[in-house]
């Protein structure tokens, strides 16, 4: 794991805070908690895309993103200090954190972040029309949510979509098969491109974290 991608943990009331630097000014400050489900702390890949997206290989100023999994929307919060306009989603539980993260950071947010409820596999009409960018961070990591994330990923893309999905690659029991089976799932629809490691943030990378850029298959003919 890279270098820079570690606990650096605060205690505090009910959770702990995770700071994430950032090259534009003051860090994000980041609520984690202490009890709930695997979208309570920030994951090492949300840290690789959200210092990815700090890059400025992708423009985001003015672009709609919209974020999948946002978890403690560590990614789509990045993107909100870039100067997009962001949907950061995810389960109804995790809205209460989503809204902490975003209160805590709009001093630094420079487009709009708001934050809704998007469980995969349902209707996403109020999502529409199709956002610029969609951002996954650590989202293929269970196999129940493969087919109603691909539903997601074909409903909200359209041919300008640029769907960037960050994972990090784990060996241990079922994580292999079900990445593999993922990027099988996912090949029907979308033409994947592997954005090399020397394009990461020069600090926040690591072999086993990858970026996969992902776009509609264009119509043949
Ligand atoms: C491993 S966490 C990653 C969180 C965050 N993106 C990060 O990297 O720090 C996976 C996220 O996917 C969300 N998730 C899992 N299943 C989901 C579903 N069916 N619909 C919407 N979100 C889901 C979880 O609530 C959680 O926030």
């Amino acid at each position: 794991v890279a270098a820079n991608v570690q606990p650096a943990a605060m205690a505090a009331a009910g959770g702990f805070v995770r700071e994430l630097e950032r090259r534009g000014g003051p860090a994000l400050r980041l609520e984690q908690r202490e009890a709930g489900d695997v979208g309570c702390v920030v994951w090492d890949a949300a840290l690789v895309l959200a210092k990815f997206l700090e890059t400025g290989a992708c423009p985001l100023a003015r672009r709609a993103v919209l974020e999948l999994g946002a978890g403690t929307g560590a990614v789509g919060i990045m993107a909100a200090t870039l100067g997009a306009n962001v949907t950061v989603t995810d389960l109804e539980e995790l809205q209460e954190l989503l809204l902490v993260n975003i209160e805590n950071n709009k001093h630094l947010v420079t487009g709009s972040v708001r934050a809704k409820v998007l469980k995969w596999g349902e209707d996403v009409t109020e999502f529409q029309p199709p956002p610029d960018y969609i951002l996954m961070a650590d989202c293929i990591y269970y196999e129940e949510s493969l087919e109603p994330l691909l539903k997601t990923l074909k409903d909200l893309t359209g041919p300008d979509t640029c769907v960037l999905c960050c994972y990090e690659q784990r060996t241990m029991g079922k994580n292999p098969e079900i990445e593999r089976r993922y990027f099988e799932l996912l090949q029907a629809d979308f033409e994947l491109e592997k954005i090399p490691l020397e394009k990461h943030d020069e600090e926040y990378r690591s072999a086993d974290i990858h970026i996969v850029n992902i776009h509609r298959k264009r119509a043949v003919g």
